[in-house]
C-alpha cells in the first residue's frame, strides 16, 4: 500500500485539486476536518472530505465532536482515515428507526447500519481519541417501555461490509443503542484497539439490564478477521460468532459485564447452512460489573445454535437451518463469578422435539480459570441427532459457589477432561 501511494502522490502532484470548500488539499490529497462547533451538523462537511480524499488519499479528523444527523457510507480504497475526534449520531431516534433513514447491508437479522464503511485497503487510525458516540442513553431509556425485536431498526453503530484489508486502530464507541460493531462480508480485517462502553447511567435504570443488545462485535460471513486488544464493557454479547466465520482470532480482550464470548445465532435461516470454522479466543477476562452498573454475566463461552423445527420467521423467529461450528480453541480465559462457565445451547428456540440441524464439534477449552456464581460450572445441552463432540478441557479450574459443582452434558461424546459423565 505504502509504495501505491507514494506512486500515486507522484501521479497526481501538481495536477490535482480538490473543489470541495472544507477540505485543504495538500500533497497529494489530504482533507483535514474541524468541528463546526455546536449546533451545526458536520454531516455534510464529513461526506465531502471522504468524497475527496477517500481513494488515494489521507483524511484527518482534528479532535473535537462532529455532529452526524444523517446515514452515512464511507467508500475507501487505498487510504487513510485519521480520526482524531469523535462522530456523534444525533439521538432522534424516530428518524433513525425508519428503515429508509439506515443502510440494510447486514442481512442476518434483518439489521438496520446508521455508519457503514465498505472498500479496500485501508486505515482508519482513531488516535485512542475519536471513533463514535452512539448517544445511547435515550435509546435504552426508550426501549424499557418498547419491546426490544431483532430487526426493528436500532442501528449498528460502526459497520464494516464488504471490506478487504482494512485496518481500524484505537477506536472508541461510546454508548451504542444496539451493537457497537458489525464486519460483514468482508475479508482480512485486523481491529487493533477498541474500547466499547455501554453502561446505563440513568439512576432511574440503577441495577437493572436496560442496555440489551449492546454487542461489542458481530461477525457474519467474514474470513479473516482478526480483533486485539479490546476492552467492552456492555449488557449482551462481548463478541458473537454468526454463520460464515472463518478463521477469526481474538486476542487481549476483557469483556465486562453482559453474556460473554458468544457462537450464535446460528441455524436461524432454515434455508441457509451457516458455518463457523477455525475460531481462536485467546488471553480474555470476563468480569462481573458492581450489579447497580450493570447486574448481567451470564456466561464465560457460550454457544447458541437454533432447534431443528421452524419456529417463527427471522428476524425475531426461525430455527431450522442447517449448520455446522467446527474448531475453535478458547485458551487463557479467567472468568470472574459469571453464571456458567461454558454453555451450549444447541435446540435454542423450541423444544428439541426436532433437533437442532447445527453440528458442534472439535473445541479446546485450555487455561480456563476463575469463578461461577451458581454451581453448574458448565452445561452442555446438545441435541439428540447431532449433537456435540470431540470437546477438550486441559487445565480447567472453575469453581463454584458451594464446592458443589455440577457439570450437565446431554448428548455429548469425545468429552475429554470433564469426567465420564460426557461421554
Ligand atoms: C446537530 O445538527 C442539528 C441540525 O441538523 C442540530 O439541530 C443539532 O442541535 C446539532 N447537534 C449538536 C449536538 O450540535
Ligand atoms: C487511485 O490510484 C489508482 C492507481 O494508482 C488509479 O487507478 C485511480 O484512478 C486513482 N483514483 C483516484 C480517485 O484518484
Ligand atoms: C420514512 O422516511 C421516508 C423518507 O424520508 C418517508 O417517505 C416515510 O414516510 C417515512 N416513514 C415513516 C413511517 O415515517
Ligand atoms: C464505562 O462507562 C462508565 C460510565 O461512564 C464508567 O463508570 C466506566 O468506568 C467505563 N468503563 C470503562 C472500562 O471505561
Ligand atoms: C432465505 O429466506 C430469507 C427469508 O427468511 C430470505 O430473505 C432469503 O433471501 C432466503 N435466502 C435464500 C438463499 O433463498
Ligand atoms: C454460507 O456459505 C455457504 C457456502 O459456503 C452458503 O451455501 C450459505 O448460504 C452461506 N450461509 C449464509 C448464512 O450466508
Ligand atoms: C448470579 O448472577 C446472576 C446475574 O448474572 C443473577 O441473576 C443471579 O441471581 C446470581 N446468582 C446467585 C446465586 O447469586
Ligand atoms: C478434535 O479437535 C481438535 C481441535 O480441538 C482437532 O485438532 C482434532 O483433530 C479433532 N479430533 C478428531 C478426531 O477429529
Ligand atoms: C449441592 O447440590 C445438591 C444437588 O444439586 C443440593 O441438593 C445441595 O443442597 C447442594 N449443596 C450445597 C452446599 O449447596
Amino acid at each position: 500500500m505504502a509504495m501505491a501511494f507514494s506512486k500515486l502522490i507522484a501521479l497526481v502532484l501538481g495536477v490535482f485539486f480538490v473543489a470541495v470548500p472544507q477540505c485543504t488539499t495538500a500533497k497529494g490529497r489530504t482533507c483535514t476536518l474541524y468541528p463546526l462547533g455546536p449546533g451545526m451538523d458536520d454531516t455534510d462537511q464529513v461526506e465531502a472530505a471522504i468524497a475527496a480524499c477517500g481513494h488515494n488519499g489521507t483524511t484527518i479528523f482534528e479532535e473535537g465532536s462532529y455532529n452526524i444527523t444523517r446515514k452515512m457510507m464511507w467508500d475507501l480504497d487505498t487510504a487513510r482515515v485519521d480520526l482524531k475526534g469523535v462522530l456523534s449520531f444525533q439521538p432522534d431516534i424516530q428518524h433513525w428507526l425508519n428503515s429508509s433513514n439506515t443502510f440494510q447491508v447486514v442481512f442476518i437479522q434483518s439489521q438496520s447500519s446508521w455508519f457503514v464503511v465498505t472498500g479496500k485497503d485501508f486505515i482508519i487510525d482513531a488516535h485512542n481519541t475519536g471513533g463514535i458516540d452512539g448517544n445511547g442513553q435515550p435509546w435504552w431509556n426508550f426501549f424499557t417501555t418498547v419491546p426490544r425485536r431483532d430487526g426493528n431498526g436500532r442501528p449498528i453503530s460502526f459497520t464494516l461490509w464488504r471490506v478487504t484489508r482494512g485496518v481500524i486502530r484505537h477506536f472508541t464507541i461510546l454508548s451504542p443503542p444496539f451493537w457497537a460493531n458489525t464486519v460483514a462480508e468482508s475479508t482480512d480485517v485486523v481491529y487493533n484497539g477498541m474500547l466499547v462502553n455501554a453502561t446505563n447511567t440513568d439512576p432511574a435504570f440503577a441495577g437493572q439490564n436496560i442496555v440489551w443488545n449492546t454487542d461489542g462485535i458481530d461477525t457474519y460471513r467474514s474470513d479473516k478477521i482478526t480483533m486485539l486488544n479490546w476492552d467492552v464493557t456492555c449488557g449482551d454479547d462481548c463478541i458473537a460468532i454468526k454463520g460464515n466465520s472463518s478463521n477469526i482470532i481474538a486476542r487481549n480482550f476483557v469483556c465486562r459485564g453482559g453474556e460473554g464470548i458468544a457462537f450464535g445465532s446460528v441455524g436461524q435461516y432454515a434455508n441457509m447452512t451457516d458455518f463457523v470454522s477455525n475460531v481462536l479466543v485467546e488471553n480474555v477476562k470476563v468480569l462481573r460489573l458492581s450489579p447497580e452498573q450493570q447486574p448481567n454475566m451470564e456466561h464465560g463461552i457460550y454457544f447458541k445454535t437454533w432447534d431443528g423445527a421452524v419456529n417463527g420467521m427471522p428476524p425475531t423467529g426461525g430455527g431450522g437451518g442447517p449448520g455446522l461450528v467446527k474448531g475453535a480453541v478458547f485458551r487463557n480465559v479467567q472468568i470472574d463469578s459469571v453464571e456458567t462457565a461454558v454453555q451450549i445451547v444447541q435446540n435454542f428456540g423450541g423444544g428439541g422435539a426436532v433437533p437442532s440441524k447445527v453440528k458442534l464439534e472439535d473445541m479446546r477449552f485450555e487455561n480456563i480459570y476463575g469463578t461461577t456464581n451458581t454451581s453448574t460450572i458448565v452445561k452442555l445441552e446438545c441435541g439428540t441427532t447431532l449433537g456435540c463432540s470431540n470437546l477438550s478441557f486441559v487445565n480447567f479450574d472453575v469453581n463454584g459457589p458451594d464446592g458443589n459443582d455440577t457439570i450437565v452434558c446431554d448428548n455429548t461424546w469425545d468429552v475429554v477432561g470433564l469426567g465420564a459423565s460426557c461421554n
